[in-house]
């Protein structure tokens, strides 16, 4: 089974998520390590509740994104991790941590990318009137929200919808989603190609 660690920086809904699919065998893997680079982020009491081992690593501490970068490399390293989860981490990765870990970081973005990149995809979405957006796991390349798609969800914008329903609909289709694209990268069934990747087995 591979070990993998999941990085945050706040609330944690998607931890949680996936704390419980791993707890149930949903997700088979072993969640060694939750790694935030807030020490007040709420996502370290989850972890600290699900008893996981959780590393903080602070931005202000380091010279630079690379010397961050390889700090938490040498703690994944130890604790051989073989993939990282990215759930609400609100820092971009380096080239070098980029390359640590080629093709083996994942991320969720609340919106169907490439559309509405950035921190506020939910609000930019809802502001521009679309009548579908929904969610998006990739993987992590050296660019922001850009890698290749593993799995995407849309959903539809109702009349009904304020930015509060918008974002708890989001937020409910991001924790069945994620689960269920880390089961299937974890089982070897997610295989890039370039900026293709294709699932093998059934969803
Ligand atoms: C999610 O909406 C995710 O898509 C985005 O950040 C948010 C994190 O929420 N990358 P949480 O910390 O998992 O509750």
């Amino acid at each position: 089974m591979k070990n993998f660690a999941v990085f945050v920086s706040g609330h944690g809904s998607n931890l949680q998520a996936i704390i419980s699919k791993v707890k149930t065998g949903g997700i088979k893997a072993k969640l060694k390590l939750v790694v935030s680079n807030k020490k007040e982020a709420y996502a370290l009491k989850r972890a600290k509740r699900a008893k996981i081992s959780c590393l903080v690593v602070e931005a202000e501490n380091f010279k630079s994104r690379e010397d961050f970068d390889r700090e938490v490399i040498k703690h994944l390293k130890k604790q051989k991790i073989d993939f990282v989860v990215l759930a609400g981490f609100m820092r971009i990765l380096s080239p070098v941590f980029v390359r640590a870990f080629k093709n083996k970081i994942l991320n969720i973005h609340p919106a169907l990318l490439p559309n509405f990149k950035g921190a506020h995809a939910i609000k930019d979405a809802f502001e521009a009137k679309v009548k579908i957006t929904g969610v998006t796991v990739h993987f992590v390349d050296e660019k922001v929200d850009h890698g290749a798609i593993i799995l995407q969800e849309p959903l539809p914008i109702t009349s009904k919808d304020t930015l509060a329903t918008l974002e708890k609909r989001i937020h409910t289709l991001e924790h069945q989603l994620y689960p269920r694209a880390i089961d299937l990268f974890a089982r070897g069934q997610v295989k890039i190609l370039g900026r293709r990747v294709v699932l093998r087995g059934s969803l």
